[in-house]
């Protein structure tokens, strides 16, 4: 298993939209994948269950939170328990506001989700059917993403720790860029544990080219990271903005570039992490062409 963090200290620059989206793509080339809401916000969890969950439903923070107390009694929640199948077809653990004060809670333990992870690709490989009957199906899966909360605290430094790669969602703005040394910080910080952690791709969304300023920022990055930055960006668009909450957001825009874009993505994802595309077949292969990011 393959595991992904969506990172970004800023809010509302798409590691949701991101994540859900890759999730879908990835799930609709029946590449199996899990996705693990880490944001107290709960967006994802609204996202994959159709509604809020409620506050006596357990969430990851059971499972995290239950390891480090495990010692004083409290039930043990392995992911294999948490798991359920989406309304979008691929699997989730659901978030819990109570998230939103796991960084004290998880002050030196950052293995906590590593170990949990471990112990799922363990117990999923080992077969038979495991634990859950709400997971879609018994099989170990080939990537785990994770939708960090907006903040480079504890949690999300847990995250990086069990994660092989990182994707960072940002805006083509000042604000965003002038983060980004930020974030690089807490990376280097997380790869002193985790030498094997790698930036997948810094993938630049919602860019609107009426602005003048966006093109000259996108050049700006692409001089400054290279090809750490994705290839494809994502445009604003209405079809992703508006997409009903619980949607397959790339049927929701089925006949629309976002579902050509977001393919392109998920292309260069499968790429970036070694990956071949087990759902399609070489000749498949050697007539796709990258697509190209359109301006607005
Ligand atoms: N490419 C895009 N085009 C249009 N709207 C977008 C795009 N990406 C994200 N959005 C919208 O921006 C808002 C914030 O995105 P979200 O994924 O929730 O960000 P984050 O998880 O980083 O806080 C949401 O309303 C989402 O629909
Ligand atoms: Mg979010």
């Amino acid at each position: 298993m393959y595991t992904i963090s969506v990172v970004n200290q800023k809010g509302g620059v798409g590691k949701t939209t991101t994540t859900i989206a890759c999730a879908t793509a990835l799930h609709h080339r029946d590449i199996r994948v899990l996705v693990i809401d880490l944001d107290s916000s709960m967006n994802t969890t609204a996202w994959c269950l159709g509604r809020h969950l409620e506050a006596n439903e357990a969430s990851i923070y059971d499972s995290l939170v239950a390891q480090k107390r495990g010692a004083q009694g409290e039930a043990d929640w392995p992911l294999t328990n948490l798991i359920e199948e989406s309304q979008l077809g691929f699997d989730y653990v659901p978030a819990n506001r109570d998230l939103s004060a796991a960084d004290a809670e998880l002050a030196n333990e950052p293995f906590l989700l590593a170990d949990r992870l471990q112990e799922l690709d363990d117990t999923l490989r080992s077969g038979p059917a495991p634990a859950s009957p709400d997971m879609s199906s018994d099989g170990p899966y080939d990537f785990c993403l994770i939708d960090c909360p907006p903040s480079l605290g504890t949690l999300v430094y847990v995250a990086l720790i069990a994660s092989s790669g990182l994707i960072i969602p940002l805006g083509a703005d000042q604000f965003s860029l002038d983060g980004l040394s930020q974030l690089l910080t807490t990376f280097r910080k997380a790869r002193r544990v985790n030498p094997d952690l790698e930036i997948l791709g810094l993938l630049l969304n919602n860019l609107d080219h009426r602005y003048g300023l966006t093109s000259d920022l996108v050049e700006e990055l692409e001089a400054a990271y290279g090809d750490r930055v994705f290839e494809t960006k994502v445009p604003a668009r209405a079809r992703i903005r508006e997409a009903p909450m619980g949607v397959d957001i790339l049927d929701h825009a089925s006949g629309s570039d976002v579902v050509e874009i977001y393919n392109g993505v998920v292309d260069e994802l499968l790429e970036r992490t070694g990956h071949a595309d087990p759902a399609r077949t070489p000749e498949d292969a050697d007539t796709r062409t990258r697509p190209q990011s359109t301006a607005v």
